[in-house]
């Protein structure tokens, strides 16, 4: 392996990657007996395991630390590298590893780095997985960290779709749910949008809607038009313009719309509340039943759920055509074993060495500052802010040169929208512009706010009117 590439997001995998992945998982199904079950048959208690095993990872050891629980995500990593043939080690419970005595991520990734050849990481915090990445020298996957993301629940997912709907293109997936609390919706809507399809958000109670930084993600980096009418919920979208040509040609947002949705819904992925996210009690939730997919628009739609459900799915659904949930699971297993064999190069034709690194990676120049002074992540439950790990990392951003420019935090993700630059070498801060290239940004510190400027020393520049007074 020439480059050591780990998978913290879904965006770190470009498109002809995922589609290898993908590749790679329909040869492990179909080696190992593909179980797809078909019209009634999904209903039926037929067996989803898959048969035999491969025996390419033969003497490579796969470490699991689940910070957090897990069903699934720990389970399928675990039986998809068994069944390539190697091994794995697991630490599943924090209060029996030495994180009970203190001991940080970094530490622990370091240490379990010369014992492992590759590093599962869920932790309950955004942004570990991204500081885990930082201090493991083996490839780290993500596999749920706090609200962030959950990149290979979002192969599963597209899988499922590209199998059920044997194209990813033009569909049209309503999310529903938490999509606040839900990684597994962050991670999806990103990828939706990277292969062309629209998205209908559909929040679970009020409250719930997107992050105000996945929203604008979507809207200004994935080549999504929002577009909404009238008062329903199903009604609003995030259009993906795949072809700008054809969708000019509309007359309004609303036609557009209406022509997309016309052919109906193709998914709905339904999440639950994300209660260990949330202060408070459980909230009035939407519950996705025969009652709710009885309009026509839901006629053949395919029904995903990333599991567990918690009663916001029907379990009278389980017999029905249209319900994917346990097949989308199943494929846990092949899908994992692709992108395991693809990361630990198992499989020449397949190495992730082979392509470019990540979607986006690198197009934003870096902006990292001391922590004594100057910009925080605004997000209070970034890794970065862990009593515990917080020392480990860096102030580190990724500068987004929009109009107004934001500051995206490295580990987490989530975007600090008001900022104010203070040139080191005159003291005079001012709103900044978005003309920064990584060498201007040595020379400036970012401050939440005037108040935290002037605290620093620093004081009015010509630019300062303009920006937010703090
Ligand atoms: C999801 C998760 O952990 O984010 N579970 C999973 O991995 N399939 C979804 C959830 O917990 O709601």
């Amino acid at each position: 392996m020439t480059t050591l590439r780990h998978v913290t997001s879904i965006n770190d995998l470009t498109n002809e990657e995922v589609e290898r992945v993908f590749d790679l998982a329909r040869r492990f199904l179909s080696e190992l007996g593909d179980t797809r079950l078909k019209g009634r048959a999904r209903g039926r208690r037929t067996s989803q395991r898959i048969g035999r095993s491969a025996h390419t990872g033969a003497g490579q050891i796969l470490a699991n630390l689940f910070y957090e629980p897990s069903t699934r995500t720990r389970l399928s990593f675990e039986s998809a590298m068994l069944r390539l043939g190697g091994g794995t080690i697991t630490s599943a419970d924090p209060a029996s590893s030495s994180a009970a005595k203190g001991e940080s991520l970094a530490d622990t990734v370091r240490v379990v780095s010369s014992y492992a050849d590759a590093i599962v990481i869920r932790h309950p915090r955004d942004g570990a997985a991204k500081l885990a990445a930082e201090y493991a020298s083996v490839p780290v996957i993500n596999g749920g960290d706090g609200a962030h993301e959950h990149p290979t629940q979002t192969l599963c997912d597209l899988f499922t779709l590209s199998r059920e709907k044997n194209k990813l293109k033009n569909l049209n997936v309503v999310i529903s749910g938490d999509l606040r609390g839900s990684r597994t919706i962050h991670s999806f809507v990103y990828a939706l949008a990277r292969f062309g399809a629209n998205i209908i958000p559909m929040p679970g109670a009020a409250g719930m809607e997107l992050p105000a930084h996945v929203d604008w993600r979507l809207k200004n980096e994935f080549n999504c038009r929002p577009v909404a009418k009238g008062e329903s919920a199903v009604d609003a979208a995030y259009v993906t313009a795949v072809e700008p040509h054809q969708l000019s040609l509309m007359a309004s947002p609303e036609t557009e719309l209406g022509v997309k949705l016309k052919k109906g819904i193709d998914v709905v992925y339904v999440t639950r509340f994300q209660k260990e996210r949330w202060a408070g009690g459980k909230q009035d939730y939407m519950k996705v039943d025969s009652n709710f997919l009885k309009d026509k628009k839901y006629k053949r739609s395919a029904v995903l759920h990333p599991l567990p459900r918690v009663g916001e799915l029907d379990i009278a659904l389980d017999k029905n055509r249209r319900a994917a949930y346990f097949q989308q699971a199943s494929y846990g297993v092949p899908i994992r074993m692709a992108l395991i064999s693809m990361l630990l190069d198992f499989d020449a034709d397949h190495a992730l060495d082979k392509f470019e690194s990540g979607f986006r990676a690198g197009e934003y120049p870096l902006y990292e500052q001391p922590r004594k002074t100057g910009v925080r992540c605004a997000n209070p439950n970034c890794i970065v802010h862990d009593p515990q790990e917080g020392i480990y990392t860096a102030n580190r951003f990724h500068f987004i040169p929009s109009n107004p420019p934001r500051l995206r935090c490295f580990y987490c993700e989530s975007d600090i929208e008001d900022m104010l630059a203070g040139h080191r070498r005159t003291r005079h801060y001012e709103a900044p512009g978005a003309d920064m290239t990584a060498k201007k940004l040595k020379d400036v510190v970012f401050f939440a706010d005037a108040a935290q400027a002037r605290a620093a020393g620093y004081s009015p520049g010509r630019g300062a009117k303009q920006a937010a007074v703090g």
